[in-house]
């Protein structure tokens, strides 16, 4: 019999393509979807097309403690894969509150579950957290890179209420037993990421013929990954025992500046579209993010001493990937963007920006 998998957080841009990447790799394996599915970052054409018998959505919020004890008794999860999080900076800094609850109420509420389903009874058994290299904080420099030894010393609201939930699983693993694993991913893009992000937003302003925000002088730098790669690395972690309560970082060797990135996302348009061209004509550098991290990654070498992970789609060929799909999904692309709320947000967000 296959493993039995609780994701939560799976209809957001990466939860899903790790479930469609699940089902895929692991013909046995059966997956139960726990998400809020607010319509803007949860969305249920995220897991369109996954229509598959051994997949299952629970629409709820993480924070339940009720609805997550009822699910681990039905579910009987042996892994419990936790992407459900806020994960958008900017909002963190507008409002950190939903931030607080639900990456580290949400993230508390769900290691309890576990404890008490799983009850000492640890074997084949596993809790990963899904985390970020933001928790390192600034680096400062691309070379001065973090590694799962570092200290945390996260700079913005989003990054501090991850590094508390990091903290609280490693927590009850120590206290506990529980067995967890974790991993610090890197910026991905790929399908289906909500274009308040850098990479959806860029290309879909520049289709619409809008200008191209850039925070303050561009030169802030960040470590890009397909999300197929990271999706990849999180199933690979959970293939081993060895893995048990260690932490891994996750993404490429180099960063890429956000005004070289951009320019290049504008290079891949220009061959696309060329009747607007050039698109980084569109470029405008605005006010920047408060408390902006220059640069911020962890290494991937102990991921790849481990289980032999390493990147395999390069960004260029990432980049282009991506244009492409949101070329080619524009029914996806207006559903998005249609979000009143959302719209609301962007509109005061980057009109205070100038
Ligand atoms: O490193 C992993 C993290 O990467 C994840 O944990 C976060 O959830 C994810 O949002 C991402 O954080 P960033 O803040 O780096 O991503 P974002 O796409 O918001 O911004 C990427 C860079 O681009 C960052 O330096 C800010 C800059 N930026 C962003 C936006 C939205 C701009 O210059 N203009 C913009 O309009």
């Amino acid at each position: 019999m296959g493993r039995r998998y609780l994701v939560t957080g799976a209809a957001g841009f990466i939860g899903s393509t790790f479930v469609r990447r699940l089902l895929s790799q692991q013909p046995d394996a059966l997956v139960w979807s726990l998400d809020r599915v607010d319509g803007v970052i949860g969305r249920m054409d995220n897991l369109a097309g996954i229509g598959s018998e051994r997949h299952r959505l629970v629409r709820g919020d993480i924070c339940d403690a009720g609805l997550v004890a009822r699910l681990f008794a039905d579910a009987r999860p042996d892994v419990v894969v936790h992407f459900a999080a806020e994960s958008h900076v900017d909002r963190s800094i507008d409002g950190p509150g939903a931030f607080v609850r639900s990456n580290v109420q949400g993230t508390f509420t769900l290691l309890e579950a576990a404890r008490f389903a799983w009850h000492g009874d640890f074997a084949g058994r596993r809790f990963h957290q899904v985390s970020t290299d933001e928790v390192f904080g600034d680096r400062g420099s691309d070379d001065n890179v973090a590694d799962e030894g570092t200290a945390f010393a996260p700079r913005s609201p989003y990054a501090a209420t991850k590094a508390a939930a990091d903290h609280m699983v490693r927590a009850w693993h120590q206290t506990w037993g529980l067995p967890v694993s974790l991993t610090f991913g890197c910026n991905n893009l790929g399908p289906r990421q909500h274009p308040e992000k850098l990479v959806p937003l860029v290309i879909l302003r520049a289709l619409a013929g809008q200008t191209l925000p850039i925070y303050g002088d561009g030169l802030a730098m960040r470590r890009w990954l397909h999300v197929d790669d990271h999706a990849d690395a999180i199933l690979a972690v959970l293939a081993h025992d060895r893995t048990v309560g260690h932490a891994y970082g996750v993404g490429p060797t180099e960063g890429t500046t956000n005004l070289t990135l951009v320019q290049r996302i504008c290079a891949v348009l220009d061959a696309r579209r060329p009747a607007g061209a050039p698109h980084a004509a569109l470029i405008r550098h605005v006010a920047d993010r408060p408390g902006h991290d220059r640069c911020y990654h962890t290494s991937a070498a102990a991921l790849q001493d481990a289980v032999g992970w390493r990147p395999r789609i390069a960004l260029d060929d990432a980049l282009a990937r991506t244009v492409d799909w949101y070329l080619d999904h524009p029914a996806w692309v207006s559903r998005v963007t249609s979000n009143d709320a959302w719209k609301a947000w962007m509109a005061r967000w980057y009109g205070d920006r100038g």
